[in-house]
């Protein structure tokens, strides 16, 4: 039976290529709603309880509560199997994907010589910064970046398919769950605001940058990233999918527009990939790049204000130790709001929570981190 695609971009999947990405599903299902609760369990059963025997008191740094679940089977067994999980979630995804580049490739290329609305830019000059391109972000080879043919836009097809799988398919078929619920808080807690231009940093495939031009149809929407391929994609699929995105390849520390252009600069997970400096820089240029007014929104996954105790601090960091996120665990621990403020903007006007609106939680109920700060009105 042929299965419905959720845009004519979106990789198709052949039928043993579908049971290997239901089986990492399934794989996933298990490992997180299964496996991972239990070492939680034996943690607080027996292992913390054996370190206040010998210490007379529980772990206090994430650490600490390392050095007692690490060395213990169920650790080990949880955290193998996750890789296993993983590795084989970038397998099934690349080679899907590079089976039919060419095919997409073409169909991108044909909808861009099409015309229509919205535009690309590419700036074949740009360099990554090195925080990028020197790591596979989150084990993909050649992360964002790799290019196997002229036009190529295979990196960010294996995106859009790929987050389909990794979040077991919540986020709704075309991705948009984070987008929409920077619409909704953004409704819910700025009544009237109505941007006139919106920016997306780090827009990828433009999955979260559409529920902005759909919200506000009267507004300039525009996406910025490093990766060319992402771009080509991007543009082709807002075409399809009938909206009017302006895309640009630039830095989002260094994006290119004028002072004051936008109303709303939004990102979504962008700073769990950024590098500590990057995320100062890409603040700055948020607070240079917004109108009197204006708001800069951050989601994210709402890893940070789970950090509830020294075991939940180690588990989370389990991405930067063995999922190539290198930035994730310094995310954690910064200091977003005074970021924020060297910026420039207001600390009264800075907002840091866990949001449910939006109708689409992150994963298994939970709500999105949304932080983000209003450029102060003119004087
Ligand atoms: C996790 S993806 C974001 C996905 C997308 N926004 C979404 O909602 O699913 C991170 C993206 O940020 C881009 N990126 C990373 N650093 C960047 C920078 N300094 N400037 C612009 N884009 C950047 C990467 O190329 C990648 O496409």
């Amino acid at each position: 039976m042929a299965v419905e695609l959720p845009h004519p971009l979106f990789p198709e999947q052949a039928a043993d290529e579908a049971a290997r990405h239901a089986f990492f599903r399934d794989l996933k299902e298990l490992v997180v709603a299964e496996v991972k609760p239990r070492i939680r369990e034996r943690y607080e059963r027996y292992l913390e309880p054996e370190f206040v025997a010998r210490h007379g008191r529980p772990p206090r740094t994430a650490e600490e509560a390392g050095g007692v679940i690490v060395p213990d089977p169920s650790w080990r067994w949880y955290s193998a199997l996750a890789r296993a999980q993983h590795e084989l979630y970038v397998d099934a995804t690349a080679e899907c994907v590079e089976r039919q580049a060419d095919v997409l490739t073409a169909r991108c290329r044909e909808v861009r010589a099409a015309g229509g609305a919205g535009s690309l830019r590419l700036d074949p000059s740009l360099v990554p910064p090195h925080y990028q391109s020197q790591v596979d972000t989150h084990c993909v080879p050649g992360g964002y970046f790799v290019e196997l043919a002229p036009d190529d836009v295979y990196a960010a097809a294996r995106y859009e398919l790929g987050i389909s799988l990794y979040t077991l398919g919540r986020h709704g078929s075309l991705n948009d769950s984070k987008g929409r619920t920077g619409v909704a808080f953004l409704r819910e807690r700025f009544a009237g605001f109505s941007p006139r231009r919106v920016l997306d940093l780090g827009c990828t495939c433009g999955n979260s940058t559409l529920p902005y031009a759909e919200a506000w149809p009267h507004a300039e929407v525009h996406g910025v990233d490093l990766s060319a391929p992402a771009l080509r994609y991007a543009h082709a699929r807002s075409r399809v999918l009938g909206a009017a995105v302006h895309y640009r390849q630039a830095d989002a520390s260094a994006t290119g527009y004028p002072d004051g252009h936008f109303d709303l600069v939004v990102s979504h997970i962008l700073m769990h990939e950024v590098s500590t400096p990057a995320l100062r820089a890409i603040f700055a240029e948020c607070h240079r790049l917004l109108a009197p007014g204006g708001v800069m929104l951050h989601v994210e996954v709402p890893v940070r204000n789970a950090l509830l105790d020294p075991f939940a601090r180690f588990m989370a960091d389990w991405d930067t130790e063995h999922n190539n996120e290198p930035f994730w665990r310094a995310l954690h621990d910064l200091d977003l709001p005074a970021l924020a403020r060297d910026a420039g903007f207001d600390s009264a006007s800075v907002f840091d929570l866990d949001y449910e609106g939006g109708g689409r939680a992150f994963i298994n109920g939970r709500p999105w981190w949304l932080f983000g700060a209003r450029r102060g009105a003119a004087t």
